[in-house]
């Protein structure tokens, strides 16, 4: 038996910690994140059922570290790295060999490169998987809406950051026009380069998401944003967005407000076996019959936690992926890896339901497309 641990952390931070102790509803924002602060990092959840098509079986756990988004990208990065290496103690205590950054914890300080000179275990932030399911799952949305995507206007949002700049390598060669989106241009700059290198047509770059995303029929979006940035006015009637980032960047008001668009969450992964997720104490023990849920379906999870489960598969305990870039061989070799042991892009969710066939038909509709 193969063992993994994950790191996550709250999103919403009121809802989250409302549902332990109900008092928190009412507590003022800042007192609310003090108190998280203080509280110390612990295991969550038992992860198992995990079986490749190899034969190998694997087990995880995810471990809880308490901090909200605004915390892990403005503390000091020497504050959060003694919390993830908490984290990373009580994975060695469990028998895990590598653990994965879950959300912004790969993001904070050198993303991950630090804590690896901390701990035994190996560390992956999980971003080249999640760079594979990106580029799978917008190409495959656009394939769903009839747009062919060699006539496509792609637009990677957050496209000098990791996750972003690989995939839009990634879609370059396939793109009829591409536009880079960040908040600095000069950080896109470098990026646009490349792109072109590598096949990209008509490659521009801007700092307005406003501007960027005005024409644009499929959108990767994939930023550190702590809150959302797309709105319903920056989008073309029948576009697709394939939103990567937690916590998103579609704002809930796109769901509301535009039917002829379709939003797919980005790296969501049919895990091979029987994988449950179930409570456990602060000591890591099972309780069982209360399944914990983090927003997926049964036998799903994110991109970033199958990465994870996929090196330990493997065999391979290394820091696979790790500080702010992801090669496109690194993304290569992790389609690879699923393909052996059985992990493919699961069917698309938005906003937390399912994408039916009628979703997509309705969304057609509504753009103006004929339905097949
Ligand atoms: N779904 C999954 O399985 C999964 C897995 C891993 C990570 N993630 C998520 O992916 C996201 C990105 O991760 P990463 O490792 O690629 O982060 P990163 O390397 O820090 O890149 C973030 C990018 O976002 C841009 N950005 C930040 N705030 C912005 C804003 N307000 N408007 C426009 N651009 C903005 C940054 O560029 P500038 O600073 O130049 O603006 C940068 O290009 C995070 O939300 C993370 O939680 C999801």
């Amino acid at each position: 038996m193969e063992r993994f641990a994950f790191i996550i952390h709250p999103i919403d931070v009121r809802k989250d910690l409302s549902r332990k102790f109900p008092v928190a509803k009412y507590l003022p924002d800042a007192l609310l994140a003090e108190l998280l602060r203080k509280l110390p990092p612990q295991p969550v959840a038992h992860l198992t059922g995990i079986r490749s098509a190899t034969g190998v079986e694997l087990e995880g756990w995810f471990i809880f570290c308490p901090l909200s988004p605004p915390q892990l990208l403005n503390l000091p990065p020497e504050q959060v790295y003694e919390k993830l290496q908490r984290c990373c103690e009580l994975a060695e205590g469990l028998g895990a060999k590598i653990i994965g950054l879950g959300a912004l914890t790969s993001v904070a300080g050198d993303g991950g490169i630090t804590l690896a000179t901390r701990t035994k275990l190996a560390v992956t932030t999980g971003n080249s998987y999640t760079v594979a399911t990106a580029v799978e799952g917008a190409m495959r949305g656009a394939e769903l809406m009839g747009t062919p995507i060699s006539m496509a206007h792609v637009a990677i949002v957050g496209a000098s950051g990791s996750i972003g700049h690989t995939s839009a390598l990634l879609l370059a060669p396939h793109a009829a026009k591409m536009t880079l989106i960040g908040r600095d241009t000069t950080r896109l700059e470098p990026v646009a380069r490349e792109v072109t290198e590598r096949g990209g047509k008509c490659v521009t770059v801007t700092s307005s998401v406003e501007d960027g995303l005005r024409d644009a029929d499929v959108i990767v979006t994939v930023t550190s944003a702590a809150d959302a940035i797309i709105e319903p006015q920056h989008l073309k009637r029948g576009a697709v967005v394939c939103d990567v980032a937690r916590p998103r960047d579609v704002s809930t008001r796109v769901a509301k407000e535009r039917d002829d668009v379709l939003v797919i969450e980005g790296g969501c992964v049919a895990i091979p076996g029987e994988f449950v997720a179930t409570k456990t104490t602060k000591q890591g023990v099972d309780r069982p019959g209360e399944p914990f849920s983090f927003g997926f379906p049964p036998g799903t999870a994110y991109a970033c936690m199958s990465e994870t489960m996929m090196l330990a598969l493997d065999g391979r305990y290394e820091s696979f992926t790790l500080g702010k870039t992801v090669s496109v061989a690194q993304a290569e070799e992790m389609w690879r890896l699923a393909e052996k042991h059985g992990f493919k892009l699961a069917g698309f969710r938005s906003f937390e339901e399912a994408v039916t066939q009628e979703t997509i038909a309705r969304v057609r509709l509504a753009a103006g497309r004929k339905l097949d």
